[in-house]
């Protein structure tokens, strides 16, 4: 927080605020990890001048950002100052119930709110801040390919990303043009949606995802479902790269996700529901649908191509397990582990897609192995499956254009 203070106190002092002699200074966090900063700005027709955190945001706009996920207001004075009722809607259009506001004065933090307990009412408003993202991100992506109606999304995790290569007729758009959309900061996610034809099927690609661990609420993570739904997606592939919990799923396996258990503490659906975009208390009996692993495996099994499964658990990460948090999550009937892929599958099966997951192992979890994990390594083990995850995705996706449910 120290940096956002600091950017909202050097605002502060350069505010011109000669009528009220009311300085404020304020900070916005946008989900790229870039800070802007504000200052209000009067002028002699008072009260008509600019607030702090409306000249935050508006610099944070102009750069590219549309997300906000931590913000600080600054003044001095002994009553707290909070953000106007016109400048609560500003943050409310771009942040999350969830999403911290901190109050402070030039010494320090005085207190931390949220959003959603500065605006309540703004979270029919939340959902539709991010459905408001998804409309006009869906907007964007029909413009740039008005007659293409894409069946199936696929998400490809770390390393995985190449496998996009294999898309036909292929126009990409960056994650940075789409309202809503975040903004990835790891290595090995390239952050474009690749729209074209794989095996036949008309698909969408979101090639790189956003993690927990970067930062962002668990909200943030709908945009993508929901906008892959919007677009007439009906099955969602995700893909990732994941720790194994069993020496029989070897570095190198591909791995069927059974089943999920959800250690990240956070849950996308989380905030308001949008009825008209799935139940307030969504079923999760079955994540990953029967169908799509039945058919996966048949693919598998005439392709040659060995396929494992297992129950996939998502830490928050971004450090990797202990070895004795390993041994409790195999107690807890783990068998694959990561820091991704849930909250996508929640939010999927919240909207109606069927979903798929399939993991990559690419190292035995921590204590299992007589070596240290390293995301370099992580990468180059699911770079060296990608040419196996590519085929079985193509016979897959070939399967579902024959599948009558699934027309191409
Ligand atoms: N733990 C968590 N995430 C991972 C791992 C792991 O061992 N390997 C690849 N992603």
């Amino acid at each position: 927080m120290q940096d956002l203070f600091d950017s909202a106190l050097s605002a502060f002092h350069n505010a011109h605020a000669p009528y009220s002699a009311f300085r404020v200074g304020a900070a916005v966090r946008a989900a790229s990890g870039r800070i802007f900063a504000g200052a209000n700005v009067e002028n002699a027709s008072y009260p008509e001048g600019n607030c702090a955190e409306a000249a935050a945001i508006a610099a944070m706009v102009a750069a590219g950002d549309r997300q906000i996920t931590e913000a600080l207001v600054l003044a001095a004075g002994e009553r707290l100052c909070t953000p106007c009722g016109g400048c609560r809607q500003r943050l409310a259009e771009f942040a999350g119930p969830d999403v911290p506001v901190h109050l402070c004065d030039p010494n320090g933090l005085r207190r931390t709110v949220t959003v959603g307990a500065l605006l309540p009412l703004s979270f029919a408003l939340d959902d539709a801040g991010h459905d408001h993202g998804t409309r006009s991100a869906v907007d964007m992506i029909r413009a740039r390919r008005p007659d293409f109606a894409p069946r199936v999304g696929l998400v490809l995790g770390s390393g995985l990303g190449g496998v996009a290569a294999a898309i036909e007729d292929a126009a990409a758009i960056d994650y940075a043009e789409l309202p809503g959309f975040p903004r990835l900061s790891i290595e090995g996610h390239a952050g474009r949606l690749v729209l074209g034809r794989m095996a036949g099927v008309a698909v969408a690609c979101l090639q790189g995802r956003i993690h927990l661990y970067e930062g962002v609420p668990a909200s943030a993570i709908n945009v993508l479902p929901r906008t892959l739904k919007a677009l007439g997606c009906e099955i969602l592939v995700l893909t990732n790269a994941a720790g194994s919990l069993r020496a029989e799923i070897e570095p190198g396996a591909i791995a069927l996700i059974d089943d999920h258990i959800n250690l990240l503490g956070r849950n996308p659906l989380a905030g308001a529901n949008d009825a008209a975009i799935g139940p307030r208390f969504p079923d999760m009996t079955e994540v990953y649908d029967g169908g799509l692993r039945e058919q996966a495996r048949a693919v598998a099994t005439r392709l040659g191509i060995p396929l494992k499964s297992g129950v996939y658990l998502a830490t928050l990460g971004p450090s990797f397990e202990t070895p004795a948090e390993i041994r409790a999550f195999r107690a807890l009937g783990a068998e694959l582990v990561g820091m991704s892929t849930v909250p996508e599958a929640i939010s999927a099966r919240h909207c109606g897609l069927r979903v798929l997951g399939l993991s990559i192992v690419t190292n035995l979890a921590a204590g299992l192995a007589a070596r240290t994990l390293s995301h370099e390594e992580t990468l180059a083990q699911a770079a060296a499956a990608a040419e196996r995850v590519k085929r079985l995705l193509e016979g897959l996706l070939e399967e579902l254009a024959r599948d009558g449910r699934n027309p191409a």
